[in-house]
């Protein structure tokens, strides 16, 4: 434990105060903030405290609105947070954790219960810090692979443009020569404007999954997307590449009301991954198909991506999602795309795995729908 860590006690119960200094003192220097002293809480994000306990009734606040404060508090986001009280009624202790508390304590406490809480979340803190370094340079690789995906994409991108644009314009030509031959037919006519919709619509879709991608969506909110959604906007990226090498796509949404909280554009570049893995494997095969379901289970969401591509042999499964492993020729893969893909679905609290038992190659990505206590939003 490194003696720099830092405790704040806002503790109104001057008894209270003191045994907890003296208790955790052996872990961390405290500093205690007395009810008269309300300058400190304009402190605490100078402060950046590794711990902070809070009192339930600190400075005539709610324990939960401070605490709530402190989490919107960018200096405070890495703080762990206690809140302690005298009594916890059921929907209270389920306040505390809604408000970002990181554990609740009922006074009053033994001093072996603080000691080790203390320790725990203290240690936690610790931990936290030091993979902060590293969360950041995770972000950096994400973007700069999502970057290399849209290099890849580009000429992808032609082509799904491409497609509608001449629909467009041959449905416009249809359009000339049934003005030139007049008198219109009425349902001809409608039927090419019906065309001609959904066709820019198709554009206008491509173009906003586009603009949603590039930008460096490390730092994006989360969302709550229906599953179709997410899926529609993965496809307008590269279903026409598909197309184009015959590889035909299916999607299984049995449920088209799933929904799940995510950031988007990197559940999407996840699922990019996937799919180019899976284009690659297939492209040269005779029977090339490529399955996309997604299913709840409990509070999760799985997403599988299944090709037709006889599985991958077992003795390397340990090895796929290790930063720079491929088996592609020089300047066909990095390597990076399944190891990034799996620190997008941990940054989610979920997983990415192969199954090893299906029959053909199939990888699944499970999160949570919801996501609440995500580190996503502690980075
Ligand atoms: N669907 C798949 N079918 C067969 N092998 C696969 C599949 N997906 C991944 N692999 C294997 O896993 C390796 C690692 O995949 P990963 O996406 O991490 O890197 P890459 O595709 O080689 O390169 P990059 O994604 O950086 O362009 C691949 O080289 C390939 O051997
Ligand atoms: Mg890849």
């Amino acid at each position: 434990m490194s003696s720099k860590q830092t405790l704040l006690i806002l503790e109104e119960d001057p008894t209270c105060q003191r045994m907890l200094r003296d208790t955790l003192k052996e872990l961390a220097n405290p500093i205690i903030a007395t009810p008269s002293s309300l300058g400190t809480l304009d402190l605490a994000p100078g402060m950046k405290p590794d711990l902070i306990i809070l009192g339930i009734h600190a400075f005539g606040f709610i324990g939960y609105e401070l605490c709530e404060k402190f989490r919107l508090n960018s200096d405070l986001r890495t703080s762990k947070i206690i809140l302690s009280s005298t009594q916890w009624s059921p929907e209270e202790r389920q306040k505390s954790y809604e408000a970002g508390a990181d554990d609740y304590w009922i006074k009053p406490l033994l001093q072996e219960e603080i000691l080790a809480k203390g320790r725990l979340l203290l240690n936690d803190a610790q931990a936290q810090k030091n993979t902060a370094p590293l969360l950041k340079a995770q972000a950096h690789l994400t973007y700069t692979a999502q970057m290399k995906a849209l290099g890849e994409m580009a000429g992808g991108i032609a082509h799904e443009i491409n497609t509608p644009l001449n629909t467009l314009l041959l449905s416009s030509e249809q359009i000339e020569s049934l003005i030139q031959e007049g008198p219109i037919p009425l349902e001809a006519l409608k039927q090419l404007t019906q065309t001609m919709n959904r066709n820019i619509s198709r554009v206008s879709g491509i173009i906003q999954a586009l603009q949603t991608f590039c930008k460096d969506s490390t730092y994006e909110p989360l969302t709550l997307i229906p599953a179709q959604q997410l899926i529609q906007k993965t496809l307008d990226l590269c279903s026409e590449r598909l197309k184009a090498k015959d590889i035909k796509i299916q999607v299984e949404i049995p449920n088209p009301q799933l929904k799940l909280q995510c950031q988007a554009t990197q559940i999407t570049q996840l699922l990019l991954h996937l799919i180019t893995n899976a284009r690659d494997a297939v492209q040269f095969m005779k029977d090339k198909w490529i399955h996309i379901e997604v299913t709840q289970k409990d509070h999760f969401i799985e997403i599988s991506v299944t090709d037709s591509g006889s599985p991958i042999p077992k003795e390397i499964h340990y090895k796929l999602f290790h930063p720079f492993f491929t088996t592609k020729e020089i300047g066909q893969g990095s390597g990076l795309g399944l190891s990034i893909s799996k620190g997008i679905a941990e940054m989610h609290n979920g997983e990415l795995k192969i199954d090893r038992e299906f029959k053909n190659t199939r990888f699944v990505l499970k999160i949570p729908m919801n996501q609440k206590n995500c580190p996503l939003e502690r980075v």
